[in-house]
């Protein structure tokens, strides 16, 4: 289902850029990150722009995980270390960053005149006691809070990703999933909205959604949440910058064939 995605990419002619927001494999299994990363190299080889961040799924305390020979249940080398995740992906997004934070492995990469991406990693293992789950350490706020300002100063419109959602994709997902939320997401998207980041796009939940909040001082935050490739249905976004007209359009792209050529056994 993901080759049969990537092959609707590589057809459809006026997309320039393609974001990925995290967990791209199961558990980080390296044998999967090759394999990936070989399909987005061909995409950059049908002249697409490719950015991508990592998420928790991306690596493994152990640098083990589950594999399958066959119907056989193994253990397969996983990336143990999440910073070897930086060099892995270097050439998808921080190789021509204008501005980068490594120790979160986030990055901001300018798409076009006027127009930033930024790329913000929340798989931190950073964890105030008391507190878990993914977010953004101090020091990567303050940089964050720099990048904004420094887009604000040169009049850039700001476009975000990151993985965890940061406004529930449905009311019954607060609930059951609340530790599945970025640590710290009212704060935090209050503090983005009224500094100029107000279009984020999510992933992790595999709910396609989009949200929307308004801050105390009157600012709009979304929250643009992407299904999954591998969901049901499979789902990927398409979304157009429109400078002439102010506007962000979104829309839904579904996979609905899978070529016989990309079947691994007949279901
Ligand atoms: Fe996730």
């Amino acid at each position: 289902m993901i080759k049969a995605g990537f092959d609707l990419l590589c057809a459809d002619t006026s997309t320039d850029i393609v974001v990925l927001a995290g967990d791209t494999t199961r558990d980080g299994e390296l044998a999967s990150h090759a394999e990936f990363i070989e399909m987005l190299r061909d995409l950059k080889k049908r002249g697409k722009r490719v950015y991508v961040i990592t998420a928790t799924h991306d690596y493994r305390d152990g640098g083990v995980a589950d594999g399958y020979d066959g119907d056989k249940k193994i253990q397969v080398p996983a990336v143990e270390e999440r910073h070897d995740l930086w060099q892995m992906y270097y050439e998808f997004g921080p190789n021509e960053a204008i501005a980068t934070h490594p120790d979160s492995m986030s990055y901001v990469v300018q798409l076009a005149p006027g127009y930033r991406l930024f790329a913000l990693n929340d798989d931190t293992n950073y964890k105030p006691e008391g507190e878990s789950g993914s977010g953004y350490s101090d020091d990567c706020m303050a940089w964050i809070l720099d990048q904004l300002e420094d887009a604000r100063k040169n009049d850039q419109f700001v476009i975000a990703m990151t993985h965890h959602p940061m406004i529930a994709p449905s009311p019954f997902y607060a609930i059951i999933g609340k530790g599945d939320m970025q640590r710290n997401h009212e704060t935090t998207r209050e503090i983005f909205a009224d500094n100029g980041l107000q279009c984020m796009l999510t992933g992790h939940t595999h709910i396609h959604d989009i949200s929307v909040v308004e801050t105390k001082k009157g600012n709009t935050f979304y929250d643009i949440a992407c299904g999954a490739m591998i969901g049901c249905p499979p789902t990927m976004r398409n979304i157009t910058l429109d400078p002439a007209h102010a506007k962000v359009d979104v829309e839904t792209v579904t996979i609905t064939d899978v070529p016989a050529g990309h079947r691994r056994q007949a279901f």
